[in-house]
């Protein structure tokens, strides 16, 4: 049996007229597709247009719109894309929704992003003029967001920090009327996505996977299918284009700032492009070869395998947890051939 990451899980979504593994994303899909592949979502009430997107579905999923509500379904937006259909609140079954944390095939080429956030990858910046290994399960890892929780409560930790960075970054993102309180804070981290991501040299593969991660997320947990959708293309023409012009996003107080998260050569060039505003593209370094286990980055973002191992969950909590075995979905990896073949001609030659 050939090795599958996901295929499975994403047949409905596999395009008739093309490669047999590639999975069709949200950002190619028209409104019209959305309905076919998803009728169930379509019965879902439109949003009143005088309402915020947060205000919304604060309302919506957590009976009454307040600041406890809000901050939950920020957190629901976050935790759902990451961990896929974890939660009650995650009512709706949507097809091929694994969260981004499961390794897959999309778009032809082979994802895995959990070696961003465990540290394999020195791919966190710092300030300095490379990445550096940083893990982000390092209070409560899987087992706290399962909770929905941003941590167990080390306001100093790496994963307390981002997880609720990102709840304050789309918190601003979508409207919530709470922003700014206590419990659902102004956003504080970088205002440039670009600055953030840039060492990750993230491809046009992990852009597109966790953001249709994302949008499988919103209409698990009752977002209607405009709505997802909107949020869809807002994402992809933000930070899904290469070299893009600086903008003032969050914080507007901020200024223009860079944006493009996608900054690998496969990723779609903006109109007006300045890539001489952005720094020479830089491929992370392998950390902790035991976690990333020989998947590299080429500069141009293209991935390459060239060992064989069985991962078995994405439930990598922390570095020192050195196998990625245990209960989950089975992956496997081809056996070690001696030499390194980028993913996507695996998947076109049938092999992943
Ligand atoms: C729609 C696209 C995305 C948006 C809007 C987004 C947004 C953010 C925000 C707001 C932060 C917090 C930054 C801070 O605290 O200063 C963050 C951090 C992070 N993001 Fe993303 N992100 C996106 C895509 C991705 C992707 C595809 C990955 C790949 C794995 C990723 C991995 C990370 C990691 C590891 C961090 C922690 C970095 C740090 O704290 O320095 N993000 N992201």
């Amino acid at each position: 049996m050939r090795p599958d990451p996901g295929r499975g899980a994403h047949a409905s979504l596999l395009s008739s007229d093309s490669s047999a593994y590639t999975m069709i994303s949200f950002s190619k899909m028209t409104f019209a597709a959305l309905l076919v592949i998803f009728p169930a979502v379509t019965l879902a009430e439109e949003r009143p247009t005088n309402v915020t997107v947060c205000d919304y579905y604060a309302e919506k999923i957590g009976g009454s719109n307040t600041v406890e509500t809000e901050k939950l379904v920020m957190a629901l937006v976050l935790h759902s894309s990451l961990l896929g259909p974890y939660s009650k609140y995650n009512s709706v079954p949507i097809a091929d929704f694994t969260g981004a944390l499961v390794p897959t095939v999309f778009n032809g080429e082979y994802v895995d992003l959990r070696d961003y956030f465990n540290g394999g990858y020195a791919s966190t910046n710092t300030g300095g003029s490379s990445g550096v290994a940083v893990n982000f399960w390092d209070d409560g890892g899987i087992e706290a967001a399962m909770q929905t929780l941003p941590g167990n409560g080390n306001a100093t930790a790496n994963q307390d920090r981002f997880f609720n960075h990102v709840y304050s970054y789309f918190g601003t993102f979508l409207g919530c009327s709470f922003i700014g309180s206590v419990e659902l804070p102004a956003y504080i981290g970088k205002a440039s996505m670009y600055e953030v991501h840039k060492f990750m040299d993230l491809n046009y593969a992990e852009l597109g996977y966790f953001i249709d991660q994302a949008v499988r997320g919103l209409l698990s947990i009752g977002f209607t299918v405009s709505d997802a959708q909107y949020i869809n293309a807002t994402l992809n023409a933000v930070f899904g284009e290469r070299c893009s012009q600086p903008a003032a996003i969050i914080p507007p107080s901020a200024g223009p700032q860079l944006q493009a998260i996608c900054i690998a050569d496969d990723c779609p060039l903006a109109l007006n492009s300045t890539c001489s505003s952005y720094d020479v593209v830089i491929a992370p370094a392998v950390a902790n070869a035991t976690l990333v286990g020989n998947y590299t980055k080429a500069p141009n973002g293209s991935t390459s395998v060239n060992t064989s191992y069985t991962v078995t969950t994405w439930s990598t909590p922390t570095p020192s947890t050195s196998t990625k075995s245990g209960a989950g979905k089975a992956v496997t990896r081809l056996p070690a051939i001696g030499f390194t073949i980028v993913g996507s001609v695996l998947v076109s030659m049938g092999l992943l």
